[in-house]
């Protein structure tokens, strides 16, 4: 038995952040901004909504989208690195705010590549039949870890919802073939956010110099990612003895522009296989993967026995990839 995603969703907030916006915040231009990472324009959160507000809107539509009643999930897997409260987890939130009793729901950490670390682990669940109905968020609202006065984080990211629903199936020509799922914790100051935690706890010293902010090696982090989504690429496709050929489209974490040119090249995979969307949201985490893939969905590119080839990389360095005949 396979899992086979049978619905999927996605949200961003209605407020949206444009390149020229952001040259009154800090010392940069929009052309500088499109040519290093192909952004335009973001969506922010308001201080009124949480990280589960927005998984709520995007869990609908995937849900109406696979005609599963929301009382009918079985297991919530939400992917984020910026959840409502430290505990409990935006998954329990969520679950409730779906009116659903019947699930267990937990979050997963791993930075952009929490919704494929998320997807690896409800397709196991699904696979062996312990989860009937599995739904797979990514949702995140990294502009509350953003500074602002920072020109080398604030220009990337963005906050979004994205969600997928898993069900069994056993049709063998369709559904999850595999997911792959890599960690380098060495590779961790190069991408993280240092106060606010327990090894730098939170107090005014780290509100007054914005310790609770993304801090970033934006160069070493471009370099480990190319390589990286090359190799697990490869190893997916290598798995299931499939080339890069193979595959009909590329769903991707929209990180930058540059780092999935690179890493299609290095595939030798046409960049019209990977639908972009990173001028519209920039980065958004973990919700990137599954609001790509719901965009590609509803405009009609996926069609059953489509190979599709996810790929994610993240803080931890945490990175994945799945491979999937939809
Ligand atoms: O999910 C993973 C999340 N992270 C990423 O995907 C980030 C990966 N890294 C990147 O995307 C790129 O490294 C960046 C887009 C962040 C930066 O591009 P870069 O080509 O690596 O630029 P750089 O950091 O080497 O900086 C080049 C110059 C520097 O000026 P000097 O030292 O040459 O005078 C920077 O200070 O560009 C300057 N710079 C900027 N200029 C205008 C840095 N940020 C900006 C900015 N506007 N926003």
């Amino acid at each position: 038995m396979r899992s086979l995603i049978v619905g999927t969703g996605s949200y961003a907030p209605e407020k949206i952040v444009t390149n020229k916006d952001l040259e009154t915040l800090v010392q940069t231009s929009d052309d500088w901004i499109v040519e290093r990472t192909g952004i335009r324009e973001r969506h922010v959160a308001s201080e009124t909504e949480a990280t589960s507000d927005l998984a709520l809107k995007a869990s609908l539509k995937a849900l109406k989208m696979a005609g599963v009643r929301p009382e009918d999930v079985d297991l919530i897997v939400v992917g984020t690195i910026t959840p409502d409260f430290p505990f409990p987890s935006s998954a329990a939130v969520l679950q409730a705010q779906l009116h659903n009793k019947k699930a267990f729901a937990f979050d997963v950490s791993a930075a952009c590549a929490g919704s494929l670390y998320a997807l690896s682990i409800a397709d196991r669940y699904v696979a062996s039949g312990v989860a009937r109905v599995a739904l797979v968020v990514g949702a995140e609202i990294l502009t509350s870890i953003t500074d602002w006065s920072d020109r080398n984080t604030c220009i990337l990211f963005g906050d979004g919802a994205g969600a997928m629903v898993l069900v069994p199936t056993q049709d063998p020509n369709r559904g999850m073939l595999s997911t792959h799922l890599h960690t380098d914790g060495s590779l961790w100051p190069i991408l993280y956010t240092p106060g606010g935690g327990t090894r730098m706890r939170m107090s005014q010293k780290v509100l007054d110099e914005k310790l609770n902010t993304v801090k970033m090696n934006g160069r070493e982090v471009y370099k480990v990612a190319v390589r990286a989504l090359e190799e697990v690429s490869r190893e997916a496709l290598g798995a299931n003895g499939l080339q890069p050929k193979d595959v009909t489209w590329v769903i991707a974490h929209q990180a930058n522009k540059r780092i999935l040119d690179s890493t299609l090249d290095r595939l030798g995979i046409p960049a019209e296989k990977c639908w972009m969307n990173l001028e519209k949201y920039g980065n958004t985490s973990s919700a990137s993967v599954p609001m790509t893939l719901d965009e590609a969905n509803r405009a009609g590119w996926l069609k059953p026995g489509d190979l599709i080839l996810m790929m994610a990389i993240g803080g931890g360095m945490a990175w994945g990839s799945a491979l999937v005949r939809w």
